[in-house]
């Protein structure tokens, strides 16, 4: 069984702490409403697959209560925390069983699950195609997918700044794009995954598009953390030491704000 990752980001650096933080406190809120809308019932079986630190595990073990299971998996579970608090190591705590898992070369570990959920990993996977299809059937009939991702599109700078300055900020941003490409991700995925659910046999599919502007004390935090954890790739792609001080600088300035990311969540129901 290979082995290797080309997942782009180390989850041991010290800036992962800081990354997680910033997704989660983003995205929960969101994720949060579309498990509401989707109902997540007591006594459901979920699968959370590429848990990261584990926010919408907790979240889903809460909502399941002691007669369902939460099967948390990650490729590194070295920032996964249990409502316990202990960090980093497979187990079970309650209902909320972590374990360490390569979705795309592993068989699901256990099921048939009554919702899975992925956020911000199958863009990252060069098999997600076949990583899909490995979720859609560890769906029971009737059970649900949702699948959220970061899209390609602008992230326009929102606040009077030197042209200079704009240029910068997209500069940057291109190039971390295009070193994530390197590793094999696609940022157009987001919006092919309600066809290739379609094509999967799903039904009932569903897609929202979110995006609101971020802060410097808030999102534009995750540009500075992914341009620390990125540094080395940015330089070799050509960026320099100074301009990824510059940039650092610019989206922690008091007042700046740009564009988010956008996030496509697409949920799509097992027939039956
Ligand atoms: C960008 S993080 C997102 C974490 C979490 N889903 C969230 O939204 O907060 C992607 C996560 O996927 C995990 N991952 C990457 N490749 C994986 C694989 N092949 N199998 C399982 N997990 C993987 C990483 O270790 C990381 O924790």
């Amino acid at each position: 069984m290979p082995t290797e990752t080309r997942y782009a980001f180390d989850n041991r650096s010290d800036e992962a702490v800081d990354q997680f933080q910033v997704l989660e406190s983003f995205l929960d809120p969101i994720t949060a409403s579309h498990l509401d809308r989707l109902g997540v019932p007591a006594g459901a079986h979920c699968w959370e697959v590429g848990a990261g630190a584990g926010s919408i595990a907790r979240l889903l073990a809460e909502l399941v209560g002691p007669t369902g299971s939460v099967t948390a998996t990650d490729l590194d579970l070295a920032r996964l925390t249990t409502p316990t608090g202990s960090t980093g190591s497979t187990g079970s705590t309650g209902s909320l069983l972590v374990r360490r898992h390569d979705v795309r070369y592993e068989q699901p570990p256990g099921g048939p699950f009554d919702l899975i959920h992925a956020r911000l990993l199958l863009l990252h996977l060069p098999e997600r195609h076949e990583v899909l299809a490995t979720l859609a059937g560890a769906l029971r009939p009737g059970g649900v997918l949702l699948i959220e991702e970061f899209d390609r599109s602008p992230l326009s700078v929102l606040t009077p700044v030197d042209p200079a300055e704009r240029d910068l900020f997209s500069r940057v941003i291109d190039t971390v794009l295009t070193v994530l490409g390197d590793r094999g991700a696609d940022l157009d995925w987001g919006r092919q995954v309600p066809a290739a659910m379609t094509r999967l046999g799903l039904t009932e599919v569903h897609t929202t598009i979110h995006a609101e502007s971020w802060s410097h004390d808030g999102g534009t935090r995750l540009h500075e953390i992914n341009s620390r954890q990125l540094q080395e790739p940015l330089l070799a792609a050509g960026l320099t030491l100074d301009e990824l001080t510059r940039f650092r600088a610019l989206v922690r300035r008091p007042g700046f704000k740009a564009l988010s990311y956008t996030l496509v969540s697409i949920s799509a129901r097992k027939p039956g």
